[in-house]
This record gives structure tokens, C-alpha cells and sequence, in this order.
């Protein structure tokens, strides 16, 4: 059975400063990150969340489509107008981070991580993905767009993803109230936004610890050629781009756009 997101019970929970005050629902929406995108500037303001129950074209990252099943899950954007266009990806990891610490501390257990650049997987499957855009007016920085996408109550997903998707009411073997987990998150995200924007290098640490493969000698695929020797993942940097050493001692610094990680 579905049902509709309650945003009036949402807001009741919602225990932020700022994030989430503002919130525009839609039964069904092309896609939020879209919607966001193309709205003019002045109708927007930071922290605004726009959520919706279905998505007929969701988003997702490489192109892809976001599968998510109507009235089960959290498919939402955040508007962020932060003052610089740099160290979006460190933010999008801290989003991934706060999720991460959240699913853990629900399940209690160490269930989650995050799968780089931009996944959150749970119990080896994935369960949540982020799509974050920025937005340019002529060549002026305007606003950042950080798409999130939970499988929160779905249980069953089609053939192709079957094996490798998830949802936090499989692992939680329980139906999990949506309005209160996004409330919770939001609340966890406003937290590590402040991080974020002092620059704060025990967000960068936490992200690292969380990342699958950190530390370890993992494949990797540059400009979608599979590289013959491992490397070993040393984790970001303060701009988000992932430091990897080589066989030789040497290490290279990638953006997410050039490479794939290959952990088993
Ligand atoms: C991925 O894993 O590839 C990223 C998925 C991002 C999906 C979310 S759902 C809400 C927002 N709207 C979209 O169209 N996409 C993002």
C-alpha cells in the first residue's frame, strides 16, 4: 500500500535552523533535481527542499535513470546557495556521510558506506544515490542542486537492480516512517553543512573513514581504462578530489569525472 509523504507531520519533526523550512511537495514531478534547476533564482532560498512522491524521470548520475517506487521512498533536492563554486563534491560526500552515520546508528550496526564518488550502500547493496548540479546564470555560479534518492520502504526492485539494491526496511526488517527519517536527515545534513563551510578537517577524516576501499589496494579505471596495477586509496582532499598512490610511491590526485573505482 502507498501513501502519500505527510509533509505537515515532516514539519512537525524538522529540527533545523534553516534546512528544509521551506518545502514544496508534488504528488509526481518529472524530477526534483530538474525542477530546482530551472526554477528562477528569486523563487528560491537556501535550505529549500523540494520532495516528491514520484518521479517520472528521476535522475541519476552518468546519465542514468533513478528507479524508485511511488510512495515508498525519499526522492528529494536541496537548494544550496553557498558563497564560492568550489568543494561541491566534499559537500555531496558529507550529505553521503550524514546518511551513512544515520543508517548506522538506526540499524546498530556498521551497515553502511559509502560507495565513491557519490553512493551510499548498505549491507553490500545500495540503497541511496546523489546526484549533485550546479547552476549557472551565463557564466556566473548561481546555486547548487544536491539530489538525493533512499530506498527507504521498497521492497522488491526490478530484475536489472534486483541483486544489487536495496532498502533501509530490508535491512531494518521493519517499515521505517518516512517523515522522521528525513526530518532526522535533514538535521544531520544542516550539521555537517556547517563542517563543510568552516572547512572543518575532521569532515574530510569522517568521509575518509567511510569511504569502501580507503586504505586498501583497489582497480582503478582512468577515463574508462582499466589500469593494470592496483592503487591505493588514500582518500580526498580538502577540494574532494580522491588521492590515490601508485606502485611507484607516486601519488595522483583525480576528480570524480576521470575515474572508476573497481573494490571488490
Ligand atoms: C545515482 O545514484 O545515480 C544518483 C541518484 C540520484 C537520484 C535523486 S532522486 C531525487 C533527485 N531527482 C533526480 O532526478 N535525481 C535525484
Amino acid at each position: 500500500m502507498t501513501q502519500q509523504f505527510d509533509k505537515a507531520a515532516f514539519l512537525e519533526q524538522l529540527d533545523t535552523q534553516w534546512l528544509g523550512h521551506s518545502v514544496i511537495y508534488f504528488e509526481e514531478l518529472p524530477s526534483t533535481n530538474t525542477y530546482l534547476k530551472k526554477i528562477a533564482s528569486q523563487e528560491l532560498k537556501q535550505g529549500m527542499v523540494c520532495l516528491a512522491d514520484h518521479q517520472t524521470k528521476g535522475r541519476g548520475q552518468y546519465e542514468r535513470t533513478w528507479e524508485s517506487e511511488k510512495g515508498k521512498n525519499l526522492t528529494f533536492s536541496i537548494a544550496f546557495f553557498p558563497a564560492k563554486a568550489e568543494r561541491f563534491h566534499v559537500l555531496t560526500l558529507a550529505c553521503a556521510l550524514a546518511l551513512v552515520e544515520q543508517l548506522n546508528e538506526l540499524l546498530n550496526a556498521s551497515c553502511a558506506a559509502i560507495k565513491w564518488p557519490n553512493d551510499i550502500i548498505l549491507n553490500n547493496k545500495k540503497t541511496a544515490g546523489i546526484l549533485a548540479e550546479a547552476v549557472f546564470t551565463g557564466n556566473k555560479f548561481d546555486r547548487l542542486i544536491i539530489g538525493i534518492g533512499i530506498n527507504i520502504n521498497q521492497q522488491k526492485f526490478s530484475p536489472e537492480i534486483n541483486d544489487i539494491a536495496t532498502s533501509v526496511s530490508n535491512s531494518k526488517g521493519a517499515k521505517i516512517n518516512r517523515e522522521h527519517f528525513l526530518a532526522e536527515f535533514l538535521r544531520r545534513i544542516e550539521h555537517k553543512y556547517t563542517l563543510w563551510q568552516q572547512q572543518k578537517p575532521a569532515l574530510i577524516k569522517a568521509i575518509n573513514r567511510n569511504i569502501i576501499g580507503y586504505g586498501q589496494w583497489i582497480g582503478l579505471e582512468i577515463e574508462e581504462v582499466l589500469q593494470d596495477e592496483l592503487y591505493k586509496l588514500l582518500g580526498i582532499n580538502e577540494k574532494g578530489e580522491l588521492l590515490m598512490l601508485n606502485r611507484d610511491g607516486g601519488i595522483e590526485t583525480f576528480t570524480h569525472e576521470q575515474i572508476k573505482l573497481v573494490t571488490s
